[in-house]
C-alpha cells in the first residue's frame, strides 16, 4: 500500500492559514484518516493527530533532525490533543542517533516536596483515591517542558523558538475538532465544571468541525519559546500554577518547580534473538518488563505455534503474569530505591521464572504472589515516533495519566495538570486506576517519581533496520508493545498488520486475560479455558504509533486503526 504524500495537505494548510488569521472557516480541516505511510526517504512521523505529525514533518523539511521534529510534534499535541498531549504532565524519550548512540530521558513528574507517604489515607488508614485522581492534590510536579528543553539542548539542531511556532499558531488561530474529539470533550463536561468551575472546554455543545482556540495556552507557549522553557519553572507560568495551587490547597510550590530537572538515564539495552532493543529503564517499569517478556519467549517455538494460537497466548500470558508480579514488588524510582534491574533481566533469573511455566495449565496468580486489584477506568496517554533522513530515531510517550489529567486547567495559562500521583502505591495492596498494585518501592515520598508503565522503545536489527514504537494504555502499554514486536519480528507480519492484529493482556492481578472483541478464535479460547484461564472481553488495548526504517533506509510510518485521528506522515 502506498501512502499519500501528506505534505500536500501541509502546504494546503500553510497557504490557507496565515499567522494571525482569526476566521474559524479557515481553520485546518481534518484530512481523511490515513494511518499508514510508506516508501519515504527523508522522514516520517507517526502520532495521534494529523496536525502534530505535520508539525514534525515541517521541521524535518526545514533541515531539523528527529529531535527537533519531536519538540514540534510534542508541543502541537499539547494544543490539539489536550486529553493527553501536554505541558502539565511528563514522559520519557528514547532516542537513537545516527552515530549509534542511544539515550533515555526521564521527564516524569515528581511528588511535590510537601507530599507524604500516607497523604491519600484517612485517620483510619483507608485510601481516598479520589484525591489522587482528581483535583489539585493529584498533580505531580510537571516535567514535560523541562524534558523537551533538555532533549533539544543536547540533541537538537534548529533554534528552539522556531520549533514551537506551529503549536503557537494553531493555539492562536484555532483548529477544528473531529467527531471523536467532540465526543471526548462532551464526556468530561461535568469534570470541567466541578473540578475547575469552568474552563474553555466547558459549556458548549461540541460537535465535529467546531473550532477551538487556546488563547491562554498560546501565550504560555510563547513564554516557553522565549525562555527556553524556564518560564514554566520560574516565570509567569510558574506563578500562575503556584497561585492556583495556593487557592485550591494543592501542594506544588515555587520551590518544587524551581528544583525540577529532567534526568538522563542509562537506556535499558538488551538483545532479543538477533535484535538490539533499547527501552526505558526505571522509573518506568516498561523496559524491564518488556525485556523479561521478550527474553522469556526465546526458549519456546513461538514461530511455529503461530499468532493467536492457544499455546502462544497461554505462554505469553504466563510470562506477563510473572513480569507484573515482579513489577509490583521491585520497581520504583531508582533515585529512591534500589531496583535490581540487572538481576531481573539476567538469563539465570529469566530461566528460573520460565522454569515454573506449565505448558498445558495456568499458574494461578496467587501462587506467584499475593494481592488484589480492581477495574480499569478511562485513561489516556499518547505516543509518537519519528525517523529522519540522517538516521536518527525518536520514540516518546507522554501523559497526563487520565483523560485531561486531574481536570484542573491552570487559570490564565490554559493547560491541564496531570493526576500522576495515582501511579504511586497509595497503600500496599491497594490498586491504582489500572488495577496495578504496588509495594514499598513505589510508596510516596517528597521529590520521588512515581512508577510508570510507559515503554517508548527502539529496536535495531543486524541489517541496520530500526523500529520505533510505543503506546498509551497504562499497564497494557507493556503488553501492547510486546505483542506488536512478536507480530512483527516472530510472526513476520507487515508493520501495519502487526499493529492492527487483535491483542490480549494479563497483568498478574486480576488473574484474567483481557481480550479484544472476537479474539482469540473460539477453539483457542476453549483451549485456554481448559488450561484454567479466565477470559474477559475488552473494547481495545493500546494505540501504537510506530516508524520503521528498513535496511535500504526506506521509511514507513504506521498508526493504530483502533481510534480515529492517528496519522503517519512521510516525506
Ligand atoms: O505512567 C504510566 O504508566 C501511566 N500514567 C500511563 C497512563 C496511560 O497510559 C493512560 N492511557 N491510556
Amino acid at each position: 500500500m502506498k501512502g499519500i504524500r501528506y505534505e500536500v495537505w501541509f502546504l494546503f494548510f500553510a497557504i490557507l492559514i496565515p499567522s494571525g488569521c482569526k476566521n474559524a472557516r479557515s481553520t485546518p480541516k481534518t484530512p481523511p484518516s490515513k494511518v499508514y505511510a510508506d516508501g519515504y526517504d527523508s522522514g516520517v512521523v507517526a502520532s495521534v493527530h494529523h496536525l502534530a505529525s505535520l508539525a514534525g514533518i515541517e521541521v524535518l523539511k526545514r533541515g531539523g533532525n528527529a529531535v527537533d521534529a519531536s519538540v514540534a510534534t510534542f508541543f502541537t499535541l499539547a494544543v490539539v490533543f489536550p486529553r493527553a498531549g501536554n505541558i502539565g504532565g511528563g514522559g520519557f524519550a528514547v532516542v537513537r542517533m545516527a552515530d549509534g548512540k542511544s539515550y533515555a530521558l526521564d521527564f516524569r513528574e515528581k511528588a511535590p516536596l510537601a507530599a507524604h507517604r500516607d497523604m491519600y489515607l484517612d485517620a483510619k488508614g483507608n485510601p481516598h483515591r479520589e484525591n489522587s485522581m482528581k483535583g489539585p492534590l493529584a498533580a505531580g510536579v510537571p516535567g514535560s517542558v523541562a524534558g523537551m528543553a533538555e532533549l533539544h539542548r543536547r540533541l537538537g539542531r534548529l533554534p528552539w523558538q522556531d520549533l514551537l511556532q506551529k503549536a503557537i499558531a494553531i493555539a492562536e488561530n484555532g483548529h477544528s475538532i473531529s467527531e471523536d474529539e467532540a465526543a471526548v470533550l462532551m464526556r468530561f463536561q461535568d469534570d470541567f465544571r466541578v473540578v475547575n468551575g469552568g474552563n474553555i472546554y466547558l459549556n458548549r455543545n461540541w460537535k465535529k468541525g467546531d473550532t477551538i482556540f487556546h488563547k491562554d495556552l498560546a501565550q504560555t507557549l510563547k513564554r516557553i519559546a522565549q525562555s527556553y522553557g524556564q518560564d514554566f519553572y520560574s516565570g509567569i507560568t510558574a506563578q500562575m500554577l503556584v497561585s492556583q495551587m495556593q487557592k485550591t490547597k494543592g501542594l506544588i510550590t515555587a520551590k518544587d518547580l524551581a528544583q525540577y530537572k529532567a534526568v538522563w538515564r542509562k537506556p535499558l539495552v538488551f538483545t532479543w534473538n538477533e535484535l538490539t532493543v533499547i527501552s526505558m529503564p526505571p522509573p518506568s517499569s516498561g523496559g524491564v518488563a518488556l525485556a523479561q517478556l521478550l527474553k522469556g519467549t526465546e526458549k519456546y517455538d513461538f514461530a511455529s505455534w503461530g499468532f493467536g494460537s492457544a499455546k502462544s497466548i497461554h505462554v505469553m500470558t504466563e510470562l506477563e503474569r510473572r513480569a507484573f508480579a515482579d513489577r509490583a514488588t521491585y520497581m520504583g524510582d531508582p533515585d529512591f530505591v534500589k531496583v535490581p534491574v540487572e538481576k531481573l533481566i539476567s538469563p539465570q533469573y529469566i530461566a528460573s521464572r520460565t522454569a515454573g511455566i506449565n505448558l498445558i495449565a495456568r499458574t494461578p496468580s496467587l501462587q506467584i504472589k499475593e494481592g488484589r486489584a480492581d477495574t480499569i477506568e478511562s485513561v489516556e496517554t499518547t505516543h509518537f515516533s519519528i525517523a529522519d533522513r540522517y538516521g536518527n530515531t525518536v520514540s516518546i510517550t507522554t501523559t497526563l495519566n487520565s483523560f485531561f489529567g486531574n481536570k484542573v486547567l491552570v487559570k490564565g495559562a490554559g493547560f491541564f495538570l496531570n493526576n500522576e500521583m495515582d501511579d504511586f502505591s497509595v497503600k500496599p495492596g491497594v490498586a491504582n486506576q489500572f488495577g496495578l498494585i504496588g509495594g514499598e518501592a513505589n510508596s510516596i515520598a517528597p521529590g520521588k517519581r512515581m512508577l510508570s508503565s510507559m515503554t517508548p522503545t527502539i529496536v535495531v536489527g543486524r541489517d541496520s533496520s530500526i523500529l520505533a514504537l510505543g503506546s498509551p494504555g497504562g499497564s497494557t502499554i507493556i503488553t501492547t508493545v510486546f505483542q506488536v514486536m512478536m507480530n512483527f519480528y516472530v510472526w513476520k507480519m507487515p508493520l501495519q498488520k502487526a499493529i492492527d492484529a487483535p491483542r490480549f493482556h494479563h497483568q498478574w492481578l486480576p488473574d484474567e486475560i483481557n481480550c479484544e472483541k472476537g479474539f482469540p478464535a473460539i477453539s483457542a479460547a476453549d483451549s485456554l479455558r481448559k488450561m484454567g484461564h479466565t477470559l474477559k472481553e475488552l473494547l481495545r488495548l493500546g494505540r501504537i504509533d510506530a516508524v520503521f526504517r528498513d535496511s535500504n533506509r526506506k521509511l514507513t510510518g504506521a498508526s493504530d486503526i483502533r481510534r480515529s485521528g492517528d496519522q503517519a506522515v512521510g516525506w
